[in-house]
């Protein structure tokens, strides 16, 4: 407890993309993440006599109340029973992800979240603290998350991220252009990481194999970004795809926008996050070649994309 309580308590937290080890860090391996200048932020007040606490999500337009059954109240109750609040709170939040896309949303509609009633409360909580509250809110959602989604919408910036450790930033020697494409398709990460341990518990030989080999693709890929070698990011962004693909958790479409971003000239593209759906990434040489990426992938796959520049000073 720092300082006094406040009548409105506001918090921010930002998206991430995984740029190479998703779901091999479920199993202890490392990977490399980014924050997006997109995320969640939330609003909190006191709630008047007699309310319970509620929590209001835009552009979602959905008000839940902990006790309710969706997943998101019982995060909600799970949160505000860690952070413990002990007076009714009125919560409005505002989403500037699309759900279910691996972008981590989720994690950072959760800090926003945290950090609005710590706000409000005149609570201040370290990193290590708020990693481990909005981890008990992603858990509802993931059942096992390796937390490199709170990690991130916590830090920000470009980071080595393994299970149960801190974040080391990562500094990149040139900026990133990143195309982050959305299929559209909703995945839930909750049912990829179960299908890869299905597998796992199946074929734990080769999987611990797959698993060694995309950490050293993330070992190679965080030694490219220190280098500004984009060439060999690209290439390890094709190798960690496939990869992937090998653990049948890419879509057509994924695959398809993964097509059209090499064709369009990118260095390297793969999926992002839980797979089954959600997003693309692909890394390109300059912006302008982004733009083009970008562009090609909504003629030719009439999908959403958007150029991120990763790693920029500032
Ligand atoms: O789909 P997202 O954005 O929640 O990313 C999940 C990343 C995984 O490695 C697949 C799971 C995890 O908990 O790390």
């Amino acid at each position: 407890m720092s300082a006094p309580p406040l009548a409105t308590g506001a918090g921010e937290a930002c998206g991430k993309v995984i740029l190479l080890g998703e779901h091999s860090v479920v199993y202890g391996r490392p990977a490399l993440a980014a924050g997006l200048p997109r995320g969640a932020r939330a609003r909190a007040t006191w709630a008047p006599a007699g309310e319970t606490s509620s929590l209001h999500v835009s552009p979602w337009d959905v008000t839940v109340r902990p006790g309710d059954e969706r997943s998101l109240a019982q995060a909600f109750g799970t949160l505000l029973a860690a952070a413990g609040v002990e007076k009714a709170v009125r919560v409005e939040a505002e989403v500037e992800l699309p759900g279910g896309s691996g972008l981590g949303s989720s994690a950072a509609l959760g800090v926003a979240v945290l950090r609005a009633i710590d706000a409000l409360g005149g609570v201040s909580r370290d990193e290590a603290s708020q990693l481990e509250l909005s981890l008990a809110w992603e858990r509802v959602f993931h059942g096992n998350p390796s937390g490199v989604d709170n990690a991130m919408a916590i830090a920000g910036g470009l980071a080595w991220y393994v299970r149960g450790e801190p974040i080391v930033r990562v500094r990149a020697r040139r900026a990133i252009p990143l195309v982050v494409g959305d299929s559209g398709e909703s995945c839930s990460t909750k049912i990829t990481v179960a299908d890869v341990a299905r597998q796992h518990e199946k074929n734990r030989e080769r999987m611990e194999k797959q698993f060694d080999a995309i950490a050293a693709i993330v070992r190679n890929g965080r030694l490219a970004v220190e280098a500004g070698d984009l060439k060999a990011l690209g290439q390890l962004f094709d190798m960690n795809q496939s990869l992937l693909a090998g653990m049948l958790i890419s879509t057509r479409t994924l695959e398809e926008m993964i097509g059209t971003a090499r064709a369009a000239g990118a260095l390297g593209a793969k999926l992002t996050g839980g797979g089954g759906g959600g997003c693309m990434i692909a890394v390109c040489e300059d912006r302008e070649s982004a733009e083009r990426v970008r562009e090609a992938i909504a003629e030719q796959n009439g999908k959403r994309a958007f150029v991120a520049m990763i790693g920029e000073a500032g």
